[in-house]
């Protein structure tokens, strides 16, 4: 069988660790998907910047859009990041090309991801997205296949890394904001504008994508309540803390009888949860399904390798010919949100 033709745009935290574990897993990878996986070519902003990974062999293609509708390449990988072109536009016009499209862009997903998915139905490539969501928890594959059959009334989690490592400093170290902040950018877990993180649109991003999976509803990033982290001192942690509690970025997705209610913000939970042990850079989703037991996955949120982990499952599984509907359903099937008022939960 032919290997898998890959095309990567983007080789910054996430992409360049791409390239290092479709390299350093080739044999395995080969195994679990029936055949071989090569990067042919690659693109970023900077040619001449000095990366810390082989490309020997592999093409540079002029911009994204060229790799993009690149005719060697069967599937192409978007590690850029943004909800504008260009990776707009390349991630369209690979679908359009009948290409499979793997992305980790939940700002993307949030704002074009109804778009998106009509053309890969249309044109019959996969888009898959497991990395948009909680890095290398399996978060997207649980609620789509894993609970397939099972209804859910409300998701909920910690869903930014960033925030909860700044959160996890501040409280245990007495760090100032900012300091914590500048070491989640040196660790590669913020966003480029790392606004997006601390003021909360990344884990409203990253909700409404879980919110669709979870409800068969199209994703609506604008119903979204947010507020973020930014305005919390040290002294609002110890005050928490001399109460019990600890303070944690909660993104919920919750269905009600009026609607859908979504929301993220600081939420105070007491210090004895299960919740309130999930520290640093992890990440927890808690599912409430119909008939069963909530379900908790936890596990590293951000980070290069663990973005890449699920990057690469997911272009195995276009090796392996697996195509999903990436919201869960055919796109007729999925029902417009209905924003429901906050309610206490
Ligand atoms: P980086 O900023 O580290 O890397 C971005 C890469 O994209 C760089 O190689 C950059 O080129 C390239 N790039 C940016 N703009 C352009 C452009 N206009 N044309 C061509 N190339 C461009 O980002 P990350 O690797 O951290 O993130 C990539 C994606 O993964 C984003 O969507 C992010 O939200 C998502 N993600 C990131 C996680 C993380 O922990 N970092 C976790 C989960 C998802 P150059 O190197 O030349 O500047
Ligand atoms: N900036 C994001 C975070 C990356 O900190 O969670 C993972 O999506």
């Amino acid at each position: 069988v032919a290997p898998l033709k890959v095309g990567i745009a983007g080789l910054g935290t996430v992409g360049a660790e791409v390239v290092r574990l479709i390299e350093t897993q080739a044999r395995v990878l080969a195994g679990r998907s029936g055949r071989g996986i090569r990067v042919v070519a690659v693109t970023a902003r900077s040619k001449a910047k000095k990366r810390d990974v082989d490309l020997r062999g592999v093409e540079w293609a002029r911009d994204p859009m060229a790799l993009a509708t690149h005719p060697g390449i069967d599937c192409f990988v978007e590690l850029m990041g943004g909800a504008s072109d260009p990776a707009l536009s390349a991630v369209e016009a690979a679908l359009n090309a009948g290409k499979s499209v793997v992305t980790a862009n939940k700002a993307l997903l949030a704002k074009h991801g109804i778009k998106l998915a009509k053309s890969a139905e249309k044109h019959g490539g996969a888009l898959n997205f497991e990395a948009a969501v909680g890095a290398a928890i399996p978060v997207i594959k649980t609620l789509r296949e894993g609970l397939a059959g099972t209804g859910v009334n409300r998701v909920y989690g910690i869903l930014n890394g960033t925030c909860n490592y700044i959160l996890t400093r501040m409280e245990q170290e007495g760090l100032s904001f900012a300091e914590c902040l500048k070491d989640a950018q040196r660790l590669g877990y913020a966003e480029a504008n790392p606004s997006f993180d601390v003021d909360g649109h990344d884990t409203a991003q990253k909700l409404a994508i879980l919110a669709s999976l979870a409800f068969g509803t199209k994703v609506a990033q604008s119903a979204v309540y947010v507020e973020g982290i930014s305005s919390i001192a040290p002294e609002d942690l110890r005050a928490a803390s001399d109460l019990g509690y600890r303070v944690k970025l909660l993104g919920v997705a919750v269905r009600t009888a009026k609607g859908i209610e979504q929301r993220v913000h600081p939420t105070m939970v007491p210090k004895s949860s299960s919740i309130a042990q999930v520290m640093g850079v992890t990440n927890a989703v808690t599912i409430d399904g119909e008939g069963i037991p909530p379900i908790t996955l936890v596990g590293p949120g951000a980070g290069g390798a663990a973005t890449a982990s699920a990057v690469v499952a997911d272009i195995a599984d276009v090796a392996r010919g697996i195509r999903a509907n990436p919201f869960g359903r055919p796109i007729a099937q999925l029902r417009d949100t209905k924003k429901a008022p906050m309610e206490r939960h």
